[in-house]
C-alpha cells in the first residue's frame, strides 16, 4: 500500500504521576490489536537504547541538574525516540501508542521547573521536526489522589515524583490549560473513574478516527 492509501496513527497519553495513563496505554494497545492493527506501544523518556541511559540520567541522578540541561535531556530522549522509532512506524501506517511527549515537557520543565512554557515547546518541535500527535488523552487526577496511588504502590519516587506537591499542582494546571487551548487534538478523562470506564471513553473517541478514509 503507498503511503496515502494507509495512514498510521499517533495518539499519546498525558497526565501527572500516578494518573494511570500506563493502564490506559495496555488497554488500548489491546483494542487496538483485537481491531487488527499494527501497534508500536512507546514511552518517553526511555523509548529506545539512547534513551534508557537519558532516562537513567533524568530520572536517577544524584548531583544536582540545571533546569536548562533537564529541558535538553527530554528534548533529545524524544529526538532519538521520533527519528528512530516513531515517524518510521507512522510511515508504515501503523499505531503509535505513546506514554508521554511534547506536552508533558510543557508542563514538567515549563509550568514544573518554570521555563518559558512555549520555548520549551519550540525545542522540542525543533527535536521531533514538528511531529504532532493526531490525539492526545489527558488522564487528569486531582495531584492528592495521585500521590495516594504512588504511595500505596510503594514506587521509589524518581526526582520528579519526588518534587512538591506544589509543583505537581501546577503540572496538573498546565495540562488542563493546554487542553482547553487545543480541544480538537485533546480528550480530557476524569482519573478518579473506574479504569474500564475510562478506557470506553478513549474508544468511543478514538472510533471514528480509525474509520476515516484511508485508515
Ligand atoms: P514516566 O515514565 O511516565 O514515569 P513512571 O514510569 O515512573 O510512571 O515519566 C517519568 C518522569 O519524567 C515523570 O515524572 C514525568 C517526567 N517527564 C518530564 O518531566 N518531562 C518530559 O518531557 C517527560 C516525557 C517526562
Amino acid at each position: 500500500m503507498t503511503d496515502l492509501a494507509k495512514r498510521g496513527l499517533f495518539v499519546t497519553i498525558e497526565g501527572g504521576d500516578g494518573a494511570g495513563k500506563s493502564t490506559q496505554a495496555a488497554l488500548l494497545e489491546e483494542w487496538m490489536v483485537a481491531e487488527g492493527r499494527t501497534v508500536l506501544r512507546t514511552r518517553e523518556p526511555g523509548g529506545t537504547d539512547f534513551g534508557l541511559e537519558v532516562r537513567e540520567i533524568v530520572l536517577h541522578s544524584r548531583g544536582h541538574i540545571t533546569d536548562r540541561a533537564e529541558a535538553l535531556l527530554y528534548a533529545a530522549d524524544r529526538a532519538q525516540h521520533i527519528a528512530t522509532k516513531v515517524r518510521p512506524a507512522i510511515e508504515r501506517g501503523e499505531v503509535v501508542i505513546q506514554d508521554r511527549y511534547i506536552d508533558s515537557s510543557v508542563a514538567y520543565q515549563g509550568a514544573g521547573r518554570v521555563l518559558d512554557g512555549s520555548e520549551i515547546r519550540r525545542l522540542s518541535e525543533w527535536a521531533t521536526e514538528g511531529l504532532a500527535p493526531d490525539l492526545t488523552i489527558l488522564v487528569d487526577l486531582d495531584e492528592d489522589l495521585a500521590r495516594d496511588r504512588l504511595n500505596i504502590a510503594q514506587k521509589r519516587f524518581d526526582r520528579l515524583e519526588a518534587e512538591k506537591d506544589d509543583f505537581h499542582r501546577r503540572v496538573r494546571e498546565s495540562f488542563l490549560s493546554i487542553a482547553r487551548k487545543e480541544p480538537e487534538r485533546f480528550l480530557v478523562v476524569d482519573g478518579a473513574l473506574p479504569p474500564l470506564e475510562i478506557s470506553a471513553l478513549i474508544r468511543a473517541r478514538l472510533a471514528p478516527l480509525l474509520s476515516s478514509p484511508g485508515r
